[in-house]
């Protein structure tokens, strides 16, 4: 849910080293904030009072949180990107989306019966080989 200023609220699933750096970029926006941090390692708790959960399920649970920025090890992403979805919350996935087209195209298919939702991939445009995995949707 959008804070009081109408910032979106972010929850970050995997707070490693890149997770860290996405926390910094996301707090330089004007209209998103981070919300809440999730990781299974509770020593990666930030402890600057930011809400911090060791179990997904509790964070997507989190009203405070409308987009889930995953950045956990590749091999999560599909199943955290179809459980964030199905909680019913934006997914913003880091590089690769997944390990296969078949699991790519299985978080697609959850992503477009949630006609509400976007599913949106960071992706390499340096490596040709990512142009093809285009997952992006339009929906807003
Ligand atoms: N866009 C880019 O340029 C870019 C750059 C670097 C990394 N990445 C991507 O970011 C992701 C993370 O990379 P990293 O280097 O930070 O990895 P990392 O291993 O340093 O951190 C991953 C974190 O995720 C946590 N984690 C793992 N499984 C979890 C689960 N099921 N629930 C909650 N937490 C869990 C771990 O405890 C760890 O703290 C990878 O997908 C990587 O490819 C993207």
């Amino acid at each position: 849910m959008a804070d009081k200023t109408g910032k979106k609220g972010i929850g970050i699933i995997g707070y490693g080293g890149f997770g860290e750096f996405i926390r910094q970029a996301w707090d330089g926006m004007d209209n998103a904030r981070v919300a809440a941090i999730c990781d299974a390692d509770s020593s990666r708790n930030p402890g600057d009072g930011i809400a911090f959960y060791t179990n997904i399920d509790e964070m997507l649970a989190d009203a405070n949180v409308d987009i889930v920025s995953i950045a956990t090890p590749p091999s999560s992403h599909k199943e955290i990107a179809i459980q964030t979805l199905r909680a019913g919350k934006h997914a913003l996935i880091e590089k690769p989306l997944a390990l296969s087209m078949k699991d790519a195209e299985e978080i697609k298919r959850v992503a477009d019966g949630r006609q509400s939702l976007r599913l949106s991939e960071i992706r390499k445009r340096r490596n040709w080989h990512y142009l093809a995995f285009d997952f992006q949707t339009q929906r807003a």
